[in-house]
């Protein structure tokens, strides 16, 4: 069996490199010529664990190949993916469709024999209708099927996200299509994977309900954290006793500065507009978007408060710029207003992250010192503010902070550090949701 993916991004080339692996033929097509140069020299143009290796096993197998043009990678294709991005349209939140639509016009264009065109890019309800009708319009003679199989990898862990995922969801009403979907995914059947078929506006709308879910459980936490400061609570106890509840589950339950990323932000605001023109508004989801927004707003202020009322002149380490571990992704990072907000108030930014430094370089003014790792970002620095949760950061010792550090703050938004152990090695300790220190003007020793 032959498959061909448009877009070689996060889902493109993690999908390309999982089918392959199942023993299927992919050419994974990356239009960013730069990319796609990179891609055959064997070189990955995003971090993510394990996909270096699967890239290159499976090339190296015959399997899994980068073609020069679209037309090259669709030649033979029982299914074209589309997995090209669908980011927020400047100005009214819609999912800008401009890629999809592009791909799919010159597929359509391209295509000698009646293939299964299959949106895996996150899209609007009614979006496969469209290509559907785009695709009968331009080429009638082909007998083009359309499907929808919605991807619910999260960066990081997208690989086994992919290998083992809690379910795949294809939308279509073809039944050519769906034997097409069956036999390619029969390996995750085998391996007992629910296997759901719905309609294509069902899968379509799947995927947002599941994103505009999990957005608005971290969003409900973060108000929890916000609560559990006011009241002397501690909101990971608080996340734990309610997680525990089989009903509720211990996931997303983190408090920490608001969600980013390339698909909770996009996605909320996507799902808000299209029940707004749906004649469905969902109060829920604008609440979400207009919290989350609100709260990564608010954090440059949180820090400066906990430093004393301002930052002007002192020096503030940065931990973690991408939007969360194991991924290099700044896509609406929290980071980056955060360090705005420090730089608009007269700070010294030093920031380190293990892989995104590249990235953030093109995101922050060039006055932000990039460390070479947290040592470097942490000397003489007066406050640390713990922004992602990279596992490298868990073992820095309060003892150690002590000796590298000018200053006695440390203001954690992942609440990975133990508050009583940096209480004891004379920290003013600033987590989200949890007991602060009495004061937030005496904190500093200079
Ligand atoms: N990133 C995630 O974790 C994730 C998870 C689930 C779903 N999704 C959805 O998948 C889609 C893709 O997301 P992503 O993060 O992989 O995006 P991305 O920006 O990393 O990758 C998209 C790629 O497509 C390429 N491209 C654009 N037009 C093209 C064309 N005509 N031909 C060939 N290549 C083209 C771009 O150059 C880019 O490399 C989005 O709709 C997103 O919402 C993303």
């Amino acid at each position: 069996m032959k498959i061909a993916i448009i877009g070689g991004g996060y889902v493109g080339l993690v999908s390309g490199a999982c089918f392959a692996e199942f023993g299927v033929s992919v050419d994974v097509y990356e239009a960013d010529p730069a990319k796609r140069a990179m891609l055959l020299e064997g070189r990955i143009p995003i971090y993510e664990p394990g996909l270096d290796r699967l890239v290159a096993d499976n090339a190296a197998a015959g399997r899994l190949a980068f073609p020069d043009s679209l037309e090259a990678g669709i030649t033979g294709a029982e299914a074209i993916f589309i997995a090209v991005g669908t980011p927020a349209r400047r100005g009214d939140g819609h999912a800008d469709l401009t890629y999809v639509f592009a791909a799919v016009e010159q597929v359509v264009m391209a295509l000698d024999h009646p293939a299964i065109i299959v949106t895996k890019s996150t899209v609007p309800v009614g979006t496969g209708r469209k290509i559907a009708e785009l695709a009968q319009r331009l080429r009638p003679e082909l007998g083009i099927e359309v499907a929808s199989n919605p991807e619910f990898l999260r960066e990081g862990s997208a690989i086994p996200d992919f290998m083992r995922p809690d379910r795949v969801i294809v939308g279509t009403d073809s039944e050519r299509a769906r034997e097409v979907l069956r036999r390619l995914y029969r390996p995750l059947y085998l391996i007992e994977t629910p296997i759901v078929f719905t309609g294509l506006e069902t899968a379509e709308l799947i995927k947002y309900a599941a994103n505009g879910f999990l957005a608005m459980k971290i969003t409900f936490i973060n108000e929890m954290a916000d609560l559990c400061e006011q009241v002397g609570a501690d909101v990971n106890d608080v996340a734990r006793g309610i997680g525990l509840d089989g009903r509720i589950g211990r996931k997303f339950l983190h408090a920490g500065p608001g969600f980013g990323g390339s698909c909770f932000p996009k996605d909320t605001l996507a799902l808000m507009r299209i029940a707004e023109e749906a004649g469905a508004p969902s109060r829920l989801i604008q609440s979400v978007v207009s919290v989350n927004d609100s709260r990564k707003e608010k954090m440059a202020a949180r820090v400066i408060a906990a430093c004393g009322g301002s930052v002007a002149g002192k020096r503030i380490a940065i931990l973690g710029l991408s939007f969360k571990p194991e991924t290099d992704d700044l896509r609406e990072a929290p980071s980056i207003p955060l360090i705005h907000g420090l730089l608009a108030d007269g700070a010294e930014v030093a920031a380190f992250d293990p892989v995104a430094m590249d990235g953030a370089k093109a995101l922050l003014p060039e006055r932000v010192i990039f460390a070479a790792d947290a040592p470097a970002a942490l000397a003489g620095a007066d406050a640390l503010v713990l922004v992602t949760e990279w596992n490298e950061f868990r073992s820095l010792a309060p003892a150690r902070l002590g000796q590298i550090m000018r200053g006695r703050v440390v203001i954690d938004l992942r609440n990975v550090f133990d508050p009583e152990a940096m209480r004891q090695a004379g920290f003013a300790y600033y987590g989200i949701g949890r007991k602060q220190p009495p004061t937030a003007t005496n904190s500093l020793m200079v």
